[in-house]
């Protein structure tokens, strides 16, 4: 039977585990053999059992735990050569040439860079007679095909990634948890959430939690940010409201590019409105926990297109992306889609560094 390998990379998100099952699950089905590749690609480079076969019920009563059971990291040895040719020696031990790479932009370019990298490694590996040539023969290319992974919902061109929804939920949760103590004591809270360069997060939970403020990424706020936020809540305060609430994404900055961190929103708080307001930064807590249903189920088809894909694939054909776009799921090419995204990033940095040249006057 064909086998593919299954792997989840960088941050972990709520829902990898749905995707994980649907992909082995499918695999199975359609009569190949799925393997795990234990800890992303640092399993993968380092062999052994890090790379395992799993059967219909390894994958059993995972559907609502958080996480990835295969694990997941950051490996820094899979970006150099010695990393790569380990990982495909590896993995071609187990005659795997086909994979499901569930991960961020960062894991996907990654994983663009070893498929093209492959042949290449092929080479040396037989050259330095670790693999024989009839192996390299047999699997001439790598086949790829992506998951986007990320509780930040950061890539273009599709509508929500992985863990996304229920690390809202998650924010929300501890929103409205913090506004009954916020409106007991007539408080402000600053809340910081997670995204990295991406302001989705902090723009849907301070809309759907009803905050008062929000500052993102993407639309740094104007010269004058300080002075409208505090006549915001103050209006607020006058119509009755007891709570305030400031989101702040850990990627917000201003139009020169500095960051703005909760701790300066308080601060500013302090100074012009003489409150005491509280910081709350949420961290890992958005990241862990149970999936929501959208989490499951969506998670669940986009596991069993990728193994269909996967196994369905021509040795030569451009890798795609799995997503839901517009409510469908859809193939979308891997390196477009990162390229747009890394574009966006781009674009942002770009804003930011004219903004601060023009603030000191430049041109
Ligand atoms: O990309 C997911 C994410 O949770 C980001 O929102 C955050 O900036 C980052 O990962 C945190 O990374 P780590 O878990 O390595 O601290």
């Amino acid at each position: 039977p064909l086998k593919i390998g299954v792997l989840t990379s960088g941050g972990d998100a709520q829902g990898m585990n749905a995707a994980v099952r649907g992909v082995v699950r499918t695999a199975l089905r359609l009569g190949a053999k799925p393997y795990a590749v234990m800890e992303g690609w640092a399993g993968a480079v380092a062999g052994g059992d890090a790379i395992r076969p799993l059967a219909w019920d390894s994958v059993s009563s995972i559907l609502q735990r958080g996480g990835t059971i295969i694990g997941t990291a950051r490996s820094a040895e899979f970006r150099e050569r010695a990393g790569q040719l380990a990982a495909a020696r590896h993995l071609l031990a187990h005659g795997i040439d086909r994979l499901v790479v569930i991960g961020g932009d960062g894991s996907l370019t990654g994983t663009n860079e070893f498929r093209k990298n492959w042949p290449s490694l092929l080479e040396e590996l037989v050259e330095g007679g670790d693999i024989p040539a009839e192996t390299a023969q047999a699997h001439p290319e790598l086949m790829v095909t992506g998951i986007v992974g990320s509780i930040d919902n950061d890539l273009v061109g599709a509508d929500m990634t992985i863990g996304t929804d229920s690390a809202l939920h998650r924010i929300l949760e501890a929103i409205d948890d913090i506004s009954s103590t916020a409106a007991s004591h007539q408080r402000t809270f600053v809340v910081e959430v997670m995204g990295r360069h991406c302001g989705y997060l902090a723009l849907m939970a301070a809309m759907a939690g009803g905050c008062d403020y929000v500052l993102v990424p993407e639309l740094p706020p104007g010269r004058n940010w300080e002075e409208d936020m505090c006549l915001r809540l103050k209006e607020g305060r006058e119509a009755g409201r007891r709570e305030s609430m400031v989101i702040v994404a850990e990627g917000a900055t201003d139009r020169a590019g500095n960051r703005i961190t909760a701790d300066d929103v308080k601060q500013v708080l302090s100074d012009r409105l003489g409150e005491s307001a509280r910081v709350t930064i949420l961290g890992h807590v958005q990241r862990g926990g149970r999936p929501s249903a959208y989490d499951r189920w969506m998670s669940t088809l986009l596991g069993c297109a990728a193994a269909r894909e996967v196994i369905t694939m021509e040795p030569e054909a451009e890798p795609v992306i799995i997503a839901e776009r517009h409510n469908r799921i859809r193939r979308l090419p891997m390196m477009k889609q990162v390229e747009a995204t890394r574009a966006v990033k781009d674009l942002v940095a770009a804003q930011d560094y004219l903004a601060a040249v023009k603030a000191r006057g430049g041109s």
